[in-house]
This record gives structure tokens, sequence and C-alpha cells, in this order.
């Protein structure tokens, strides 16, 4: 399909291609199965690694081609015209690149940024506990400070990556009677003795990823693993989010596309009453409205990723609303296109209910679309 050019250079253009044909050529032969299996695809992730995909999330000082908020979207969009799961098992080891970036010292953007570009270390964000979910800041994991280092004692849940990063950025209380301003951000290794990880998650959809419960039983993180100062933990995650929130939009556009892109080959194919079902205006106005609201997505996507990359100060309003739209979008196009497909759009050995069951996710992971409504409303207040 045509998209519009959004004034991408050619570097961007051929990003774009890039990841579309590397998705094409390793994961759509195996996607079937891994959705089938709920399998992490490591030796796809690996040949990533080698490909250079991963030295998008790094500055060019650590080995990286610097951070670009539109380059990663990109690149997520075209994966999960593929396959939803394995384009998010990608991004959230950029996910936990970006607070090292935004915070880290020279040391810690040395020791952990590397490897990172190189495909050799995945990373996690590890926020999330099971009675913090979107009230992120009730966190009960705590630090507590004794000589050199940190004892962390608690638990983590839904961890995207779990068991497969070799370092998560964990959120925890450091004063727990302080709230959300207690609370410390630590860059946690997997080999820390008492890191332990519980047993994966068995989910609706993007099955070739990994969500694991984490556990902390007494690990020891020496003090140089604190990113940045005590009591910053929240604002690092905050300020995470706003840049990672337009990826996960990204990605809900791509399968939005992919999706799409079934129907309409599907209805140009099948017949009824004697013609291809697209002769039909049932269908052709079906088709047109998803292909006006993944056009309106991708132009919201694109440009908050823009704004976001020029530097702009107050992103969190922009960051919601692109994350809220596609992901939106995603969930309405996706079911458009199982209808289109008619029965067959229900059954397993077709590819569009995987992409519905896909898009689901991008409406919670993230923050649920309720509170980036919450965060939209709360900005517009302070606006106004
Ligand atoms: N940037 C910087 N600072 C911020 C900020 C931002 N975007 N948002 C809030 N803060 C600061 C505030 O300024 C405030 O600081 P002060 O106390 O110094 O004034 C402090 O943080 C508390 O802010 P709020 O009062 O707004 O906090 P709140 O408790 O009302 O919560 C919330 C805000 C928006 C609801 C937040 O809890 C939230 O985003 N919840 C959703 C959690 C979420 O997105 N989880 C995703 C998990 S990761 C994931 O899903 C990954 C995956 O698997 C792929």
């Amino acid at each position: 399909m045509q998209s519009m050019d959004y004034g991408l250079t050619e570097e961007q253009k051929n990003l774009a291609r890039m990841a579309r044909e590397f998705a094409e050529r390793y994961i759509k032969p195996v996607r079937a199965e891994l959705d089938r299996e709920s399998r992490y695809p490591r030796e796809i992730i690996q040949k990533m690694g080698e490909q250079g995909f991963f030295e998008l999330f790094v500055p060019p000082e650590y080995g990286g081609q610097g951070l670009s908020v539109l380059n990663v979207c990109l690149v997520m969009e075209h994966l999960s015209i593929v396959d939803g799961g394995t384009a998010i098992s990608y991004g959230v080891t950029g996910l936990g690149a970006i607070p090292l970036i935004l915070f880290g010292n020279e040391d810690q953007k040395r020791r952990y940024l590397p490897p990172l570009a190189r495909g050799e270390y995945q990373a996690a964000f590890a926020l999330t506990e099971p009675w913090a979910g979107s009230d992120a800041s009730n966190i009960k994991t705590t630090a507590v400070k004794k000589g050199d280092r940190y004892i962390l004692n608690g638990q983590k849940k839904f961890i995207t990556n779990g068991g497969e990063a070799q370092f998560y950025i964990v959120i925890a209380a450091t004063q727990p009677d302080r709230g959300v301003r207690g609370l410390s951000a630590f860059i946690v290794e997997k080999d820390f003795p008492g890191f332990r990880v519980g047993r994966a998650e068995d989910k609706m959809g993007i099955r070739a990823s990994v969500q694991r419960e984490i556990f902390f039983d007494d690990v020891e993180v020496p003090e140089e693993n604190l990113l940045g100062r005590e009591g910053q933990g929240f604002k690092v995650a905050m300020m995470t989010l706003d840049r990672s929130r337009p990826i996960v939009g990204a990605q809900a556009l791509g399968i939005a596309q992919g999706a799409f892109e079934e129907a309409v080959k599907y209805a140009k194919q099948r017949e009824q009453f004697g013609s291809p079902i697209i002769s039909f205006q049932a269908i052709q106005f079906m088709l047109a409205d998803m292909a006006i609201q993944i056009e309106a997505a991708r132009a919201l996507v694109y440009s908050v990723a823009q704004f976001i990359d020029s530097g702009a100060k107050n992103i969190s309003k922009a960051a919601a609303m692109a994350k809220t739209f596609a992901s939106d979008v995603a969930m309405r196009v996706t079911t458009d296109a199982v209808q289109v497909f008619g029965g067959y759009g229900y059954m397993r050995e077709f590819p569009v209910e995987k992409y519905m069951r896909d898009a689901k996710i991008t409406q919670i992971y993230e923050g649920t679309n309720q509170i980036q409504r919450l965060v939209i409303a709360r900005a517009l207040m302070r606006e106004f």
C-alpha cells in the first residue's frame, strides 16, 4: 500500500524497508509457530543484534546510531506489520535503554550501553507490581542502604523480557514513608544473587514475547547501580514512559497495517454472489475507513516522535495521545479485518484473528488508555 511521504529522509525510508524485509524473511515463516507455542524468539533477537537493530537505542559515543524516537517507531511499525510479539521483545530493550540514557552517569552508560547496542545484552523495565499497575507509585519493593550497597526485597509483575534480559531498571522504595518522592531507580543484573524469575505468563496475544514475575530476595545492589539520585525513581519511570509510549503507538500502527493488508488482499480474492467481495460497497466502505484511521494514526505517531526528537520539554500529553489514538485504531481495524474475512477470519488458519489478539494489549500496557486520557486531561487543565 502506498503511504504518504511524511518528509522522511532516504535513510529513514531505508530503515523502514529493512525492518519490513527482515520481518518478512525471518519472522513471517515462524510467527504462527511462535504464537502457538508462546515462545520468545531468541534466535530472531540474536539475528537482529547481528544486523545492528539494537544500535538504534544507543547514542554514538556508546556504539550506537543515536536514539531517535522516530527511527525506533519506524522499525517497530514495520516489524509489527508482520508480528507485534517479536516487535515488543525487541522494543522493550529500548525501554530499558531510555532511563540509562536520560539518567545514567558515564560509568553506567559505558558498562551497559555498548553490549546493548551489539545485541549482547537485552534489557527490561521493572515498574509494575501486583498492587501497583495503573497506580504505579504504590510500590512495595524496598531498597535499604547498607554500607556501600542497597538490599532489595519484593516482587515485580508482568515484566516483559523477564528472564531474557541481562539487566533490569527496577523502581523500588528507598524511603517508603515518602510515597512517590521516596522511590529510586536501580540497575539490577540478572546474575545478582537473590534475583529470581517466576513462570512465563500465558497470554491472549503478543505470544512471541515473554512476561514474568520477578522476585528480589535480599538482592545486593552496589551503590554505583543507583540510577539518578535517591528519590528520583518515579521521575525516571515517567520520563521513560513519555518517550516509549509513542513506540507502543507505532507497534499498534504496524499491527493495524498488517491486518489491513490481509483484509484488502482477501477482499479482492474472495468471491460471493458471483463477484469478489471488494466490489461490494459494504466492504469498500469498511476498507476505506480502515485506511483513513491508519493514515491518521501514522501521521500522529510520526509527528509526536519528531516532536520528542526535537528536544521539546512538555511531551507527556503528545506521547499519551499517540499511544491512545494508535492503539484504539489498531483494535477497531483488526476487528474489522476479522469481519472482512467472515467465518474464516475467526479461524486460527488465517492470520487476522492473531492481529486482533495482538492489538488488545496496546490499549493496556505502557499505561492503560484510561490512564493516558488522565495524563492528557491533567495537561489540559494546566494549559487552560
Ligand atoms: N515527567 C516527569 N515527572 C512526572 C511525570 C512526567 N511525565 N509525571 C508525573 N511526574 C511527577 C510529578 O511532577 C510529581 O512530582 P512532585 O511530587 O515532585 O510534584 C510526581 O511525579 C507524582 O505525579 P502524579 O501526582 O501525577 O502521580 P500519580 O500517582 O497521580 O500518577 C500516573 C500518575 C500518570 C497515573 C502514573 O502512575 C502512570 O503513568 N500510571 C501508569 C503506569 C504505566 O504506564 N505502567 C506501564 C508499565 S511499563 C509496560 O507496560 C512495559 C511493557 O510491558 C511493554
